[in-house]
């Protein structure tokens, strides 16, 4: 029996047509970081265990994690996501860097997940995170890059929302509120990050299991029923939250100003699932009803950096997968056709006399930096235009023999035109192929 040609499940083999739609995704991503000065940066595909054990939670420790123990008796798992990479790079540079520091990085990143729309096991994330900024500009900053990278595709405000809540409320609320202990605040987060995924009435049970006092349930319940910016500063100066929540309305004042508004909601149920966010955490939803889900999600973190004994360094920012972006794409018809290559200049001869003088050619333009695939082999004249159209060729040049002297014609196939040239006309051919 034959092997498996399938990859492992919720991985995927990326052939050409793919690899081109990826390479598209990333080379936005990185136009996009580069336009607001973040640097890249990569880590490892392993690290130790304890890295994610230490605030990344129990759900991606006890579910998702992929991890083994090596040769020398390490236990060390795949990266199942960069925040804590990161964090730890940054530990080892932090105090002699300038602030803000700003670092991208487009890592895969695995997780034992069960395989559906939008997640596999086997993702590529677009990291983006700033270290050290000062309160809330750095949330700011990471919204105005995700705005300017979606609308990079051409997408608008009527397609995608950032879907925004602040810890510090949600943490007076189970506090100060509810006087919920460490586990059943813990439980409670977890039961609020599921809270679009399940039925009201199961959320109900969820939470009943919880919250057992009548008065508390009612205040949770005013709490979950917020819709806006608005109703949370309300909600706030009606609980005595404020000293608490002190950041987040200085946060709201500000972007109330900014232009970026239009894209930014409140959202009482964004709470997140990683254990490591502290002020602001955010997701961004696709608002087609086709592909209501997140695109992206992120946060603020100021403890990170207190695992490997550093000082207390605020970081936030964000990661965003690249088939919940692909999908979002799809959804709001935003991905460019790449079903074919995009080359200049396909390259052929009829006669096998012409063969050696093809290849020169083909030299000759590469050296001028013209993209060239010359034939590897005598053409029939008919195969020519077909197979050039396949391979994703704007031009073909067919050599052959006039008057006794080697001539180049240049066929232009979306224009249906056609040139002729001498072989010492090399600048013309470079000028014709480059001009388009
Ligand atoms: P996360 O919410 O776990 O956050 O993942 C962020 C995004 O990665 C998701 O919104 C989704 O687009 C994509 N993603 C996650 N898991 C999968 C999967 N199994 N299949 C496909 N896509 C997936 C984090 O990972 C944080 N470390 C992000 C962050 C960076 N926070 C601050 N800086």
């Amino acid at each position: 029996m034959g092997l498996n040609k399938k990859p492992y499940k919720g991985c995927r083999d990326f052939f050409p047509a793919d690899m081109r739609v990826r390479e598209f995704l990333f080379s936005q991503m990185r136009k996009t970081a580069e336009l607001f000065a973040f640097e890249p940066y990569d880590g490892p595909l392993l690290e130790e265990v304890e890295l994610y054990k230490a605030k990344s939670g129990e759900e991606l420790i006890n579910d998702q994690i992929y991890s083994f123990t090596d040769r020398g008796k390490r236990e060390v798992a795949i990266r199942p996501e960069m925040t804590p990479t990161v964090a730890r790079m940054v530990a080892n540079v932090h105090k002699q860097e300038s602030k803000p520091i700003r670092w991208y990085s487009i890592p895969n990143l695995m997780r034992y997940e069960k395989p559906q729309r939008g997640r596999v096991r086997e993702h590529w994330q677009f990291n983006v995170d700033i270290f050290g900024a000062p309160d809330n500009l750095g949330e700011i900053e990471i919204f105005s890059l995700i705005t300017t990278f979606l609308r990079s595709f051409g997408a608008t405000k009527e397609m995608f929302s950032i879907l925004v809540n602040d810890r510090y409320l949600v943490d007076g609320v189970f506090q100060d509120l509810l006087d919920l202990d460490q586990d059943s605040a813990y439980k409670l987060y977890k039961v609020i990050d599921k809270a679009k995924k399940v039925t009201p009435e199961k959320l109900d049970i969820m939470i009943s299991e919880i919250i057992t006092d009548q008065s508390k349930k009612e205040i949770f319940s005013n709490y979950l029923s917020l819709k806006s910016f608005n109703d949370a500063l309300n909600f706030i100066t009606q609980y005595n939250l404020s000293e608490r929540c002190k950041v987040f309305k200085e946060f709201v004042e500000k972007i109330n100003q900014l232009e970026i508004k239009d894209y930014i909601k409140y959202d009482p149920t964004i709470v997140r699932g990683l254990d490591y966010y502290t002020g602001i955490v955010f997701e961004i939803f696709d608002n087609h009803p086709d592909n209501n889900r997140a695109i992206a999600g992120g946060g603020a973190y100021a403890n990170l950096l207190q695992i490997f004994n550093e000082s207390p360094l605020q970081g936030v920012g964000f990661g965003l997968g690249d088939v919940t972006l692909r999908d979002f794409l799809e959804t709001h018809k935003l991905l460019p056709d790449l079903t074919k290559p995009k080359h200049d200049l396909f390259l052929v001869f009829t006669d096998p006399k012409n063969e050696l003088a093809t290849l020169n050619l083909g030299g000759k333009l590469r050296d001028l930096g013209v993209k060239v695939e010359t034939n590897l082999g005598t053409m029939k004249f008919n195969k020519i235009f077909k197979t050039a159209e396949n391979k994703g060729h704007r031009l073909v040049g067919i050599l052959e023999e006039k008057d006794g002297e080697l001539n180049l014609q240049i066929k232009d196939l979306p224009k249906n035109e056609k040139s002729f040239y001498k072989l010492n006309q090399i600048q013309e051919i470079e000028s014709k192929i480059k001009k388009g």
